[in-house]
């Protein structure tokens, strides 16, 4: 079982990336399942709406993650009433519109289990996330309930993500970080079968300021009074997430392999 989780998808040239790119890295590494974050999806960056979210499907996303930016587009309180591929945090402060976690069907006929937690440090203010996660564990056994789990942890801190990881060793096929918008480098299968990545990085633009402008955030730094309001950054996106295969038997996972496609970082693609 090939499931694909990708980091967020940046403004245009991460949106752009996704439609080019996708199609064919699900037929080369023949992806059965594919997650993405896109709450950075919208033009601005900042937000997702409608029409992102079909492009994504269309390119051949299963699930859409996201995190602190879901409700920046006026439209997504909207539809993601009706678009239950669409997930907001789940440990979200209620009441809140659409679902934080749902189990879904992979082409392959697999029960996929994905559940978007966002983190309680230096993010926006939410419900307690160690206890969101310990009621979903509750509600939701792997191989019993899902045959594959997969965790989008929303988050700022390496640490909280870490012991999101621990937390779902053995209970989950994979836990990703997202948010910080760049990829770590300590990929992953964990001691008990669940496969982990700190953050996955951005499906964007890297010669910026986390998909922002860099020349205009810097000025923004420096308080100087030209700074405009963010916009992001031109250029050509690197595709990033991560491959993780899944064992049909446990639901755990198998391997671990982070990928890195095109623009100007490091390519990590076999
Ligand atoms: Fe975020």
């Amino acid at each position: 079982m090939n499931i694909l989780i990708l980091g967020d998808i940046f403004g245009i040239p991460g949106v752009e990336a996704i439609k080019k790119n996708l199609p064919k890295i699900i037929i080369e590494k023949k992806i059965d399942f594919v997650i993405a974050n896109g709450e950075n999806a919208a033009d601005n960056g900042l937000g997702i709406t409608k029409k992102n979210s079909e492009d994504f499907f269309n390119a051949g996303v299963n699930v859409i993650t996201s995190g602190n930016h879901i409700w920046d587009q006026k439209e997504t309180q909207e539809f993601i009433e009706k678009e239950k591929r669409l997930l907001r945090p789940e440990n979200s402060l209620k009441p809140v519109p659409g679902k934080g976690s749902n189990i879904f069907i992979s082409k392959n006929k697999k029960k996929i289990a994905v559940l978007n937690l966002m983190g309680n440090v230096f993010m926006k203010k939410s419900d307690d996330v160690f206890l969101a996660a310990k009621k979903f564990v509750s509600e939701v056994k792997l191989k019993k309930d899902a045959d594959f789990i997969v965790v989008d942890f929303h988050g700022e801190i390496t640490s909280e993500k870490m012991a999101i990881g621990y937390f779902f060793d053995g209970k989950a096929t994979a836990v990703v970080g997202t948010h910080t918008h760049v990829p770590t480098s300590d990929t992953r299968v964990l001691n008990k079968g669940t496969a982990y990545q700190t953050d996955l990085g951005m499906c964007g633009v890297y010669n910026s300021v986390i998909g922002m402008n860099g020349e205009n955030s810097l000025k923004k730094f420096l308080k100087d009074t030209s700074a405009q309001r963010h916009f992001p950054a031109d250029g050509e996106a690197t595709i990033s997430g991560l491959l993780v295969q899944g064992d049909h038997e446990t639901g755990l996972a198998k391997k671990a392999e982070q990928i890195i496609l095109g623009g100007s970082l490091q390519e990590r693609f076999k």
